[in-house]
């Protein structure tokens, strides 16, 4: 055995199970213990399952039940699946942030596929930092692999109103701040939004990567859009399985699939969906780990010829479920077409353009045209200046028009302890002309750069009417988020970047259309702050343990805040001249 039956070539789980000796006696023995005969498994490629279903991540809940229907298509196709759980980062519950362990997801996922005796992989995620921490280390691994997302909620609704998670609950959480609901009509509207299996049903961070990954060429065709309570997701994931022992049998691992045209096709999409600020981050790290640098100027240079036509919350107006109907991203990608890199490879085996060479859109009010957008520029824009030399983000089409170019007085919060105490005091010097901004937010200090970006405005100003103000910090924020809120402030102010020095009452101006972002503060003023500044923290205050390591790894997001040393890959060796040409002693 270890022969692939259909091809003749030796497969990497020959490793394990191709050796007649004590060690292929016992790997062999771990099946059988489990009731497979060695016909089930024998010259089978072997996939694995990584699964990361939780209790504690709500949007990947039934992940579990997923991973049956991936099995049925691996067995179907001449594979044979093992399924193996991964460490899970679900948004709501886990502290200080989820940011703060992606890295460790995807160092998770790296070493389970390295070390497991798996020919591919399909990845099962979901909630935003799931996808990306996933890929990110399967990219590293480089095995041949595919991404299985939950997909996206079903719409809520609350007394007929159409609500999107968690777009609404943002809106409406302004809205009892200001005295127009009653803590009842909120409390009633926690099961009214959240009422399906999937992630945030937005064009927020989970739809942001699974449409990037789907994109990519990383998931099948309609990896993104289809529900996770429709029958179709359960048939995708049977597809994926097929697809996943494919990829085996034609060799194409991440590596022949994750190019610069792809991240470029990726960028395209991000834009065009008026994405997530998260996703810049994330396809930083995702790229850095296939071994492809994307500077941040380059989301600028495709957000000028990439308008945004997807129609979704929180720029725009309709939901996941409506893009799914209207013909999901394949739609888009066939709109966008004349912007895309077709001849890119995929998990079909075949090209971007192949795969969408029959995509038809069903509603041209969800999926617009490239000459009637929503915006002509990209959803995104990265901006540079004194207040942040390398780079900071705004998502100008969750934005207010009337503040793209404002220059204002800023009110400064040291960290977003600061701001919880403060932002509701009636003493509070603050006006609707004013910039918020929030220090120690960031990478190093959040820790984890938590997605506290979205600067509540103070309840006086919202009791006036007044809904959106400049806010500024080196946090990230939710792609379901809207405001004109800037974001990943670079360098952060708890490694010493200009925004540790911004005190109240300084002068700042936003020019989106200028790029730019400044401090409007003489660089002697500066000097004499700077000397000021109190030292870091050493290792961010951890004694030990991952925070030590993340405290003294941790890259800036301008560089997708991976580990320093994670960065690259170190592909596995697949199909050995020699069955157990590589094997240890896997006994334990
Ligand atoms: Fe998981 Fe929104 S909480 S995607």
């Amino acid at each position: 055995m270890g022969t692939d039956q259909a091809n003749g070539k030796i497969l990497r789980s020959a490793e394990w199970f191709g050796t007649k000796d004590l060690e292929g006696f016992l790997h062999r023995a771990g099946l059988k213990n489990q009731g497979w005969s060695e016909e089930s498994f024998a010259g089978r490629p072997v996939i694995g399952i990584a699964n990361s279903w939780s209790e504690a991540t709500h949007c990947n809940a039934h992940l579990r039940g997923l991973a049956e229907h991936v099995k049925r298509g691996i067995l179907a196709a001449g594979g044979f699946p093992i399924e193996f759980p991964t460490i899970s980062l679900g948004e709501f519950f886990l502290s200080p942030t989820s940011m703060f362990c992606r890295n460790l997801m995807s160092m998770d996922t790296e070493e389970m596929i390295r070390g497991l005796p798996i020919d591919g992989v399909v990845l099962l995620s979901g909630c935003d930092k799931t996808t990306p921490a996933m890929l990110m280390g399967a990219a590293s691994a480089d095995l041949p692999a595919i991404v299985l997302t939950g997909g996206p909620q079903l719409k809520g609704n609350w007394k007929g109103e159409e609500l999107g998670s968690c777009t609404d609950c943002r809106r409406y959480w302004s809205e009892l701040r200001a005295g127009t609901i009653t803590q009842a009509d909120y409390d009633s509207m926690e099961a009214a939004i959240y009422r399906s299996p999937g992630h945030c049903m937005v064009m927020g961070t989970a739809s942001t990567m699974g449409a990037i990954v789907e994109t990519l060429g990383m998931s099948l065709p309609g990896g993104a859009a289809v529900p996770g309570a429709d029958s179709r997701r359960k048939i995708l994931a049977e597809n994926s399985g097929r697809a996943a022992v494919d990829l085996v049998r034609k060799g194409i691992r991440p590596s022949d699939i994750l190019t610069q045209d792809a991240f470029d096709n990726a960028i395209r999409m991000l834009l065009a969906a008026g994405g997530s600020t998260n996703a810049i981050i994330h396809l930083t790290a995702i790229a850095g780990r296939a071994g492809i640098k994307l500077p941040l100027e380059r989301f600028n240079e495709l957000s000028e010829s990439t308008p945004v036509i997807v129609n979704l919350k929180p720029g725009g107006k309709y939901l996941m479920e409506d893009l799914f109907y209207a013909g999901g991203v394949e739609a888009v990608l066939k709109k966008m077409s004349g912007l895309l890199k077709l001849d890119c490879l995929t998990v079909t085996g075949e090209t971007l353009g192949d795969n969408i060479a029959d995509a038809e859109c069903h509603n041209d009010d969800v999926v617009l045209s490239p000459e009637a957008p929503l915006a002509k520029e990209g959803g995104l824009t990265v901006l540079k200046g004194s207040l942040a030399p390398d780079g900071a983000v705004i998502k100008h089409i969750a934005a207010s028009p009337e503040l793209m170019k404002h220059t204002g007085r800023a009110v400064v919060f040291e960290n977003p302890l600061d701001l919880k105490n403060r932002i509701d005091d009636p003493d509070l010097d603050v006006t609707k002309e004013d910039i918020l901004v929030m220090k120690g937010a960031g990478p190093v200090g959040g820790p984890g750069m938590p997605e506290a970006g979205f600067l509540p405005l103070p309840k006086k100003l919202l009791a006036q009417g007044v809904r959106d103000m400049v806010r500024i910090s080196d946090a990230r924020m939710s792609g379901t988020a809207f405001g004109t809120i800037v974001l990943h402030v670079s360098p952060e102010s708890h490694v010493g970047g200009p925004l540790a020095l911004v005190q109240s009452g300084d002068m700042i101006t936003l020019d989106v259309e200028g790029k730019s972002l400044d401090l409007n503060v003489d660089e002697a003023e500066l000097a004499r702050r700077r000397a000021e500044l109190p030292e870091p923290v050493a290792d961010g205050g951890f004694a030990r343990g991952y925070g030590k390591m993340y405290s003294q790894h941790i890259t800036q997001a301008q560089d997708g805040c991976d580990f320093d040393f994670l960065i690259g890959k170190t592909p596995v060796e697949t199909h050995v001249e020699v069955a157990g040409h590589n094997a240890g002693f896997h006994t334990g």
